[in-house]
């Protein structure tokens, strides 16, 4: 047990630095690991960028669905940066620590990003429901003040309920040991290190992520669910095939969002093993994010077909230079 970080205050220690475990038993994993992750955060990094640039710069993606996309895209480059690039560091380096403070601001952001993200997807379930439900009043129905507005709401649930979430976190006692089970601050694992008994708190944190977590869920199942009924009910297996091809990538990105969530964190206690766990956080956080610009650059035309224009154009500017 490190004493260095511990100073007593009153008759109860104080906690001023964390650390992360890493996978030390497997020392090799170590690098191999490092590897990977840091190629799929680059990957990652630049494909969210590329869907950004390419969507801004393309008049005819300057529509509802892709307004949503480059926000998404968005999130998900604050999303990795928050954690990842600590997380490589801890990975090969013997320096694993992290201030009291950088712990809290990790898990702020990384809540805020993953809250939005559940709220943003909902969001964007809603626009397809629109579109393909009620087509004719698609334009005066998601207009842009109500896309902003649908967007805006998204960040602002994720912002309270990640400051919420983290003040709460962060007023309980740590006098205990400092190393955190993990490679980020994720919530359940720091709580793990509060003194005394925590279930209680616990459950309190699960119900506040279960209720914002689990609603867009269910507003995404029924938006899906009025779709399949209207597809359903189409005559012509064109329409059929059209309406669905259009929400195909983002059922894709929804499956793959919630269903590592899911697998990281609604798994029973009882089968939790520490290793299995950090390399599913690990993947948790990188795979998703990497996935998605790729998943909606190679379903779609309009954005392929945009995207080897931008390239092109970038192309000729750097022969242009030399
Ligand atoms: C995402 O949506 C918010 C709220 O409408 C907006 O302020 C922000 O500019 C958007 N971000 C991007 C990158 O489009």
């Amino acid at each position: 047990m490190n004493s260095r970080y511990r100073v007593s205050l009153d008759n109860h220690t104080y906690i001023s630095q964390f650390i992360f475990s890493n996978f030390s038993d497997v020392p090799e994993l170590c690098y191999l690991l490092f590897a990977i992750v840091l190629l799929m955060f680059l990957t990652s990094l630049t494909g969210n960028t590329l869907i950004g640039i390419v969507i801004q710069s393309t008049p005819a993606l300057h529509t509802p669905m892709y307004f949503f996309l480059v926000n998404l895209s968005f999130l998900e480059i604050g999303y990795t940066c928050t954690v990842v690039p600590k997380m490589l560091q801890s990975l090969v380096s013997e320096n694993r620590e992290i201030s009291r403070l950088g712990c809290a601001t990790q898990m702020f952001f990384f809540t805020l990003f993953g809250i939005s993200e559940c709220c943003l997807l909902a969001s964007m379930a809603f626009d397809r429901y629109v579109a393909i439900c009620t087509p004719l009043r698609y334009a005066t129905r998601m207009s842009w003040s109500m896309c902003t507005q649908l967007a805006g709401v998204s960040w602002s649930i994720g912002t309270l309920v990640a400051l919420g979430q983290t003040n709460y976190i962060f007023s309980l006692n740590f006098c205990g040991p400092t190393k955190i089970n993990h490679l980020f601050c994720d919530i359940l694992p720091v709580i793990a290190l509060a003194c005394g008994d925590t279930s209680h708190n616990e459950m309190a944190v699960y119900a506040v992520a279960f209720l914002f977590i689990a609603s867009p869920f269910l507003l995404i199942i029924a938006s899906y669910g009025f779709i399949l009924a209207d597809v359903l009910a189409m005559s012509s297996p064109e329409g059929q095939r059209k309406a669905l091809s259009t929400c195909s990538s983002h059922l894709i990105v929804v499956t793959l969002f919630y269903g590592s969530g899911s697998i990281t964190y609604l798994r029973p206690k009882a089968s939790h093993s520490p290793i299995l766990d950090k390399l599913l956080a690990l993947f948790y956080t990188v795979v998703t994010s990497m996935l998605n610009p790729i998943i909606y650059s190679l379903r779609n035309k309009e954005v392929k077909a945009a995207l080897q224009k931008t390239l092109g154009k970038i192309m000729c500017s750097v022969q242009d230079k030399n």
